[in-house]
């Protein structure tokens, strides 16, 4: 059983393990403490003052899916798989993917379409493929209750009915979530609407995918501090974006959508551009926000999504970092955490023919639930890896709801540790975060949100109409050694007139 006494376990995801360093990486590691510096160490001391400044590879775009519409639908394949990736020049990693070996392609598709997407395992242990911030019935998400056997093939259909926003997809199998995510098995869900046109819209030209994750490298014996254990889960030790090591982006437009998936397993990043140079967010994790809101950093914990435009004038020579910030913790478990780190993210230079782009000032939203809407409140209070004093059961449905209503729901953090909350199957709104209106970043669409210890957060949930009392939607932490240990929980819509139970699993087997 998980308990909330858990604070001196070792999280047990792997992430992905070197699995072959060559001579010149050991002998960086070997050679002094300034190499260390290089590769982005938790160790502030020696830390470079612009990480970022000199990196130098092309930054690698996952490529689109590709897609044929068959009877109306627009049908995609996706096959997981494991694999051996050089993530970081000299290291090979063991790594996972979706039709590669580390990350998935990236999925785009229109509001109003249906799609259909056929999953196949060709891992040798279960996975399942979620489909993280979609609204779609449950037997769609792809969560443990419809998981994937090796060498199985599963499929979800629905129609895409929701504004533009990025979305991501990730596995959701129990208890081995941080494993196959931190070992690359993620990838973007884009879609589109009439309104998004008005934003750079050329994927991999002015319209580009951020997904940021931490690796570590290590030896065994010649780097200091094998991984450490962080209240929070699994820090590594070097950043990778889109599978990158120190990339650099070449800008062809004066102005670029960036969209940024915090892909990591538990380090959050407090994003800015050096030195201080401001950029406007116009996206959140559930859609866009009425006009370009500028900003000069952004917080994005695990699971999280911004869209941002960056200004590129001529001859920029720009560094989007990781900067020091404050997760509410001790001194020393926020260090352990990484929130003392610099780490630089992407160079983005512009190229001399560069074309000229202007901001939008206007952008256009669906409005936000607000907290006269709701009929029902519930509260949650989380622990160091409990929801409301328990741990995740498959079989156990913990709240159930009223199809087609909207509840106001309060998430308090009694723990001393940093968490975030994620509920699959809806956007939400933050009314407040203790008590107070929420920072510029949390007022848009949101579907997971960070909240530090001792903190409350005030959502608006909206939930859809798709009743099925024995299918169940999660909630949970998505720094995912926490949702591994049990800090997950299960809800039902109904209609109203039917009882919940008994649970169904849409892989066709039992679990309880
Ligand atoms: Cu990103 Cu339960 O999901
Ligand atoms: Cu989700
Ligand atoms: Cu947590």
């Amino acid at each position: 059983m998980n308990t909330d006494t858990g604070d001196s376990q070792q999280p047990p995801g792997d992430g992905p393990p070197p699995i072959r360093i060559n001579r010149r990486t050991l002998l960086l590691g070997l050679g002094a403490l300034t190499a260390i510096g290089a590769v982005g160490y938790w160790i502030t001391e020696g830390q470079p003052r612009n990480p970022g400044a000199t990196f130098a590879t092309p930054i690698r775009i996952p490529p689109l899916l590709e897609s044929e519409i068959i009877d109306g639908e627009r049908v995609f394949r996706l096959t997981a798989q494991a694999g051996e990736t050089e993530l970081v020049p000299g290291a090979v990693f063991a790594t996972m993917g979706f039709n590669g070996t580390h990350l998935g392609p990236t999925i785009r598709a229109a509001r109003g379409e249906r799609v259909r997407i056929h999953v196949t395992n060709d891992l040798t242990m279960p996975t399942t493929a979620h489909w993280h911030g979609m609204i779609l019935p449950a037997s769609q998400d792809g969560t443990a209750h419809q998981s994937i056997k090796p060498e199985a093939t599963w499929t979800a259909a629905w129609q895409i009915d929701q504004p533009a926003t990025t979305l991501w997809y990730h596995p959701h199998p129990h208890g081995q979530t941080e494993l196959q995510v931190s070992r690359g098995m993620a990838g973007l869900f884009l879609i589109d609407d009439d309104a998004s046109s008005a934003l750079p819209s050329e994927y991999g030209v002015d319209d580009i995918p951020l997904i940021i994750q931490d690796v570590t490298i290590q030896s065994g014996r010649t780097l200091p501090g094998t991984p450490i254990t962080a209240p929070i889960g699994r820090i590594g030790n070097t950043v990778i974006v889109n599978g990158t090591h120190q990339p650099r982006f070449q800008a062809s437009t004066s102005l670029v959508r960036f969209r940024i998936l915090n892909a990591s397993a538990a380090r959050c990043y407090n994003l800015e551009l050096a030195t201080r140079v401001t950029f406007y967010l116009v996206g959140t994790d559930g859609g866009l926000l009425p006009s370009p809101e500028p900003l000069t950093s952004l917080l994005l914990s695990p699971a999280e999504r911004a869209e941002v435009l960056i200004p590129v004038p001529r001859d920029a020579d720009l560094v989007l970092r990781s900067v020091p910030h404050d997760l509410g913790m001790s001194h020393g478990d926020n260090i352990t955490s990484g929130a003392e780190d610099t780490l630089g993210i992407l160079r983005i230079t512009r190229a001399a023919d560069a074309t000229t782009k202007t901001l939008p000032v206007a952008l256009s939203s669906t409005a936000l639930p607000e907290r006269k809407d709701t009929t029902t409140e519930r509260h949650f209070t989380l622990g160091n890896t409990t929801i409301n004093g328990k741990s995740m059961d498959m079989s156990r449905i913990d709240t159930v709801i009223t199809a087609n209503s909207t509840e106001t729901w309060t998430i308090s953090n009694s723990s001393d540790r940093a968490h975030n909350f994620h509920i699959h199957g809806t956007q939400f709104a933050v009314n407040a975060v203790n008590g107070a209106a929420p920072e510029p970043q949390n007022r848009g669409w949101k579907d997971t949100i960070f909240i530090a210890p001792g903190d409350t957060a005030e959502l608006i949930v909206p939930f859809s109409s798709f009743a099925d009392p024995s299918t169940p939607y999660m909630y949970h932490c998505h720094m995912l050694w926490h949702e591994d240990q049990g800090m997950m929980a299960q809800y039902v819509l109904t209609d109203g007139e039917h009882q919940t139970g008994p649970l169904h699993n849409n892989n066709g087997e039992s679990h309880h």
